[in-house]
C-alpha cells in the first residue's frame, strides 16, 4: 500500500509567535512536490516541525505517517518510520566518517524494526554503499571523510542525498535554502532525487530556485505564504513565479 505524510491543519508556534497557520499538505510515496515562497515564510519551520524540533510548538493540526501520529514521537522512531529529514545547516561531526555514520543510522533502523538485529555485516553495507555511491556517481573515497567537516556546500549536498540513499525512507523532506549553497548544490539534490526516485518515495524539496524545473520534475508545486499554503499547482506555477515573483500572491493574499 501507498504511505502518505499527511500535514492537517497544522499550526505551530515559535517562541509563542504563531508561524505556521493552518498547512495542510499531502506527499504520497511515489510523488516529488516542491514547496517555495518568500523568506520567512515558514518553510524551514514546516520541516523542523515535522522532524519534532523542541523549539517548535506544535499547537494545533496532526501529522501522520501511514496513519500514525507522528506527533507522539521523538525524532528518531519518525526516522525509523520512514520519514527523513535533510537540514539547510547539517551538522560536522569531526572524528565520525561518512560510512561510519551511515552505517549507525541503518542498524539503528534495523534495531527499531527487529530488536535483536545484530546489524548489517560490514562486508554487505560496503557493498551496499558502494552500489548506492555508483548509481549516484559519487567518488568512493568521499565515504571516508569525517562527516560535513570542512564539507563545502555541495559536498553537504552529497552527504545528504547518500544518506537519503541509504535510509530508503518512504518520504524525504529536503530543505534547501539558497544562503550559501549555489546552483550546483541544487543540482546534487535534483539528480540525486531524479536518480532515487520510484513508486516507493515520496519527496518535498524546499526550495528558492524555479530552476529547480530544469533538474527535477516535481508533479506538484506549492507556494507557502505567511505560515499557510497559499497556492498549489503544477509544473506550470513555478513558472510563475520565474516570471511574475511572489506579489501577485501578496495581493491576492491581501498584504503589502
Ligand atoms: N528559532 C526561531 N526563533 C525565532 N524565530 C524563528 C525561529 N525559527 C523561525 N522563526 C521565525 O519564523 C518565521 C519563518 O521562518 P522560516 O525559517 O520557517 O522561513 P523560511 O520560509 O524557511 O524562510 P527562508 O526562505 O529564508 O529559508 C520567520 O519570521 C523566522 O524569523
Ligand atoms: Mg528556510
Amino acid at each position: 500500500m501507498t504511505v502518505a505524510l499527511e500535514i492537517r491543519n497544522l499550526h505551530v508556534n515559535v517562541e509563542d509567535k504563531p508561524i505556521l497557520k493552518g498547512v495542510n499538505l499531502t506527499v504520497r510515496q511515489g510523488e516529488t512536490h516542491a514547496l517555495m515562497g518568500p523568506n520567512g515564510s515558514g518553510k524551514s519551520t514546516l520541516a523542523y516541525s515535522l522532524m519534532g524540533h523542541p523549539n517548535y510548538e506544535v499547537t494545533g493540526g496532526q501529522i501522520l505517517l501511514d496513519g500514525v501520529d507522528l506527533l507522539e514521537l521523538e525524532a528518531d522512531a519518525r526516522s525509523h518510520l520512514g520519514l527523513f529529514l535533510a537540514f539547510q545547516y547539517p551538522v560536522a561531526i569531526p572524528g565520525v566518517s561518512l560510512a561510519n555514520f551511515l552505517r549507525h543510522a541503518v542498524n539503528a533502523h534495523r534495531k527499531a524494526v527487529d530488536p535483536d538485529d545484530g546489524g548489517m555485516p560490514i562486508p554487505e553495507f560496503r557493498k551496499m554503499l558502494k552500489a548506492k555511491m555508483d548509481l549516484l556517481e559519487m567518488d568512493h573515497s568521499f565515504a571516508g571523510r569525517y562527516l560535513n567537516d570542512g564539507f563545502s556546500g555541495g559536498e553537504k549536498k552529497r552527504a545528504e542525498i547518500l544518506q537519503l540513499a541509504t535510509l530508503e525512507p518512504k518520504i524525504a523532506v529536503l530543505d534547501e535554502t539558497d544562503s550559501g549553497l549555489d546552483i550546483d548544490a541544487l543540482r546534487i539534490v535534483s539528480e540525486g532525487v531524479n536518480a532515487l526516485a520510484g513508486p516507493d518515495l515520496g519527496v518535498l524539496v524546499i526550495t528558492h530556485y524555479q530552476r529547480i524545473l530544469n533538474y527535477v520534475k516535481p508533479e506538484y508545486v506549492h507556494v507557502m505564504f505567511d505560515g499557510q499554503i497559499a497556492e498549489s499547482g503544477g509544473p506550470e506555477l513555478a513558472l510563475r513565479l520565474e516570471e511574475q515573483g511572489y506579489d501577485w500572491l501578496r495581493e491576492k493574499n491581501g498584504s503589502s
